[in-house]
C-alpha cells in the first residue's frame, strides 16, 4: 500500500514515500533542513509554523498524502517494560491503568496510554512472568501533535515512538544476541536494548551531532559551516589536521560512550547471565568517520553501522542512509 513516513528531526525533516511492507519499495526520499530548530511544538503558534513547513515539503515534492506514519521523540514519551504475573487479555485490560500509575510518571488524567504484550509464558506456567510494554505520553502533547497534522489536511494512521521505528528497521532476529541499538541524531540519542527480538528498555539523552560541531567551533575556532565540514570529513581520524579535530571531538564522543556503558551495565544488572557484545549505530551522526572503530576499541564490543536500505528496492539514497532509519521503520510497519 502506498505510504508516507515523516520524521521531524532537529537537524532535518525526513520524508520517505513508498509501498509499505516488511520490505518497502521506495519511491521518494526527501530531506529538508529544520530551520525552526524544534521537533515538538510547545504552543499553537509553533505548531502552525512546523505544520506549514511540512505542508510545503509535501507539496513541493508532490508526495502522496495517504497512509501517513509519524514517530514521536523518545523525550516526549515514557516507556517501560514491566514483568507481571500472567493475566488474560481481559484481566490485563482492567489492571493496566493501575500498573501504569506505578511506572509512568504522568498523572492519570493527563495520560495517553498504549500497551502491548511482549511475551507470555507457555500455558500453565505460572512461575514465569509476562512482559508488557507500557508507552505513555501527555494527552495535551499528543493532541497538539496530531492537530498540527490535521491542520494541514493530514490524518496520520500511525504514531509510535522513535525507538520502535529504529528497531523495526533493523529487522533483528529473535536468535540474535542482546543488542544495544543507538540512534545518534543531532540533539538527541536514543538507546534501546533488544533481547530475543524484544525491547528491554529505552533511554534517551540530549547528546548528538550538534554538540560535536559546537566543540569544533569552540576548540578550533571554526565557523559553523566549516565545523560541519571538518566533522564529516575528518571525524575521529588521528592522521588528519594534526589530530586536532579528533582531539576536539573526543570529550563529546566519550560522553556518548559513558551513556552506552551505563545502558549495558543496567541490562547486565537485570540479566546477570547475559552479555551485551553487540552495538548497532544509526542516525545521521553514526556516520562520523572513525566512530564505529573508536567505540569498538573503547568497549571491546562488536559495533555495526545500521543500513536501513539493505536489500531494499526502489529509489534508495546512496548517501546519508543512516539518517532515514526512523522513516524506514515506519514504512516497514504492516498495519
Ligand atoms: N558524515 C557525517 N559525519 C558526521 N556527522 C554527520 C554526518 N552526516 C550527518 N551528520 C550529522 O548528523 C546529524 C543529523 O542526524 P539526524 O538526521 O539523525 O538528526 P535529526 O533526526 O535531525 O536530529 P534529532 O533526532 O536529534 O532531533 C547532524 O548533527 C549532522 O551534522
Ligand atoms: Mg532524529
Amino acid at each position: 500500500m502506498p505510504a508516507l513516513a515523516i520524521d521531524i528531526g532537529s537537524y532535518s525533516l525526513k520524508i520517505v514515500s513508498g509501498q509499505s511492507a516488511k520490505k518497502p519499495i521506495i519511491q521518494r526520499v526527501v530531506e529538508a533542513p529544520n530551520d525552526l530548530g524544534y521537533v515538538l511544538p510547545n504552543d499553537d503558534e509553533q505548531a502552525a509554523k512546523l505544520g506549514e513547513t511540512i505542508f510545503s515539503i509535501i507539496n513541493d515534492n508532490k508526495l502522496p498524502r495517504t497512509n501517513i506514519r509519524l514517530s514521536l521523540p523518545e523525550a516526549a514519551i515514557s516507556s517501560k517494560v514491566i514483568a507481571i504475573p500472567p493475566l488474560t487479555d481481559a484481566e490485563l485490560a482492567s489492571a493496566i491503568e493501575w500498573q501504569a500509575e506505578q511506572y509512568i510518571p504522568i498523572p492519570k488524567e493527563e495520560l495517553a496510554l498504549q500497551y502491548q504484550v511482549l511475551s507470555r509464558p507457555e500455558k500453565g506456567n505460572k512461575q514465569q512472568p509476562m512482559k508488557v510494554l507500557l508507552v505513555g505520553a501527555r494527552k495535551s502533547l499528543v493532541e497538539r501533535y496530531t492537530n498540527m497534522f490535521l491542520g494541514i489536511g493530514i490524518e496520520p494512521v500511525l504514531l509510535e515512538s522513535h525507538i520502535f521505528s529504529v528497531i523495526r528497521s533493523l529487522d533483528l532476529a529473535t536468535t540474535e544476541p542482546p543488542t544495544l541499538v543507538v540512534n545518534f541524531g543531532a540533539s538527541s540519542t536514543d538507546m534501546g536494548m533488544v533481547d530475543q527480538g524484544e525491547l528491554s528498555f529505552v533511554f534517551t539523552n540530549p547528546l548528538g551531532g550538534k554538540a560535536l560541531s559546537k566543540a569544533l567551533e569552540q576548540e578550533i575556532g571554526l565557523d559553523p559551516e566549516q565545523a560541519e565540514q571538518y566533522k564529516r570529513q575528518y571525524g575521529l581520524d588521528a592522521t588528519q589536521f594534526e589530530g586536532k579535530v579528533r582531539q576536539a571531538l573526543t570529550p563529546a564522543v566519550d560522553g556518548l560512550i559513558t551513556e552506552i556503558s551505563k545502558s549495558i551495565r543496567y541490562f547486565q544488572s537485570e540479566n546477570p547471565n547475559s552479555d551485551v557484545r553487540r552495538i548497532v549505530l544509526s542516525g545521521g551522526s553514526a556516520q562520523l568517520p572513525g566512530l564505529t572503530q573508536y567505540i569498538t576499541e573503547k568497549l571491546n564490543a562488536e559495533v555495526l553501522l545500521a543500513d536501513p536500505f539493505y536489500d531494499i528496492k526502489g529509489e534508495v539514497p546512496t548517501a546519508n542512509r543512516q539518517a532515514f532509519t526512523i522513516c524506514m521503520g515506519l514504512l516497514m510497519r504492516e498495519l
